[in-house]
């Protein structure tokens, strides 16, 4: 099983990652946890060059090509062999963040990612996605408090650089993602103290689970 979390910038994803693996783990489950950019070593260094803060001049469609990049070597070297080994991997971000940040903030036409998605992922889908949902003044507000207090990357801040247009665009774009995957998609409110967006996760997780066995 594939499962993807997704959201702006401070929507706490990597936050609810361990309480999730630890979820099915205790449940049988064997987790493989990973995330894009950098999932593999040569993700790793995509990673520092898409998120330099430096790296004020990147052409968007470069951009998007880093990005597919990343996805082609993480997809082959990483996700299906944990998929194919029967472990459940859970993704800190994956082609819904493409969409939302190169298509829906940065204008990319909506065919032309697609491609890319098709030719990076071979059929490949999550089963799964959580998108943790919040206004995106306050994402990016708690976004830069992290950075500030060394819990983020200082490093990594192209993004959070941005104008807050951009991220309010980022969320209408998965919101819209959401509309069009209902099967696939649920929406977590994540303007709620951690522990509530644990548990609405968790109480999903389970009743999916179990619509399943
Ligand atoms: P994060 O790992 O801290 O979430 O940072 C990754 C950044 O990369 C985040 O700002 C979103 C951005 N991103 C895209 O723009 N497109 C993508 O396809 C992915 C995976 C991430």
């Amino acid at each position: 099983m594939f499962i993807t979390l997704e959201g702006i910038e401070g929507s706490g994803k990597s936050t609810q990652i361990p309480a999730i693996a630890a979820h099915l783990e205790a449940m049988g489950h064997a987790c493989v946890v990973t995330r894009e950019p950098g999932g593999t070593e040569i993700g790793r260094r995509i990673r520092s060059v898409l998120l330099a803060p430096e790296n004020t001049g990147m052409d968007a469609t470069a951009e998007l090509m880093l990005y597919g990049a990343d996805r082609a070597q993480h997809v082959s070297e990483v996700i299906r062999p944990a998929l194919d080994a029967g472990k459940i991997v859970i993704c800190d971000r994956f082609c819904d963040s493409t969409v939302a940040y190169q298509g829906a903030a940065r204008g990319i036409a909506s065919g032309v990612i697609e491609r890319l998605n098709e030719i990076v992922l071979g059929g490949l889908e999550p089963d799964l996605t959580f998108l943790l949902d919040l206004p995106a003044e306050a994402g990016l507000s708690r976004a830069w408090h992290q950075i500030a207090s060394g819990d983020r990357h200082e490093k990594e801040t192209r993004f959070e650089m941005e104008a807050i247009t951009f991220h309010g665009k980022v969320r209408q774009g998965y919101l819209a993602i959401a509309r069009r995957n209902k099967e696939r998609i649920r929406v977590i409110a994540a303007d709620a103290p951690r522990q509530e967006v644990t548990a609405a996760i968790i109480a999903q997780l389970d009743f999916i689970f179990f619509q399943n066995c």
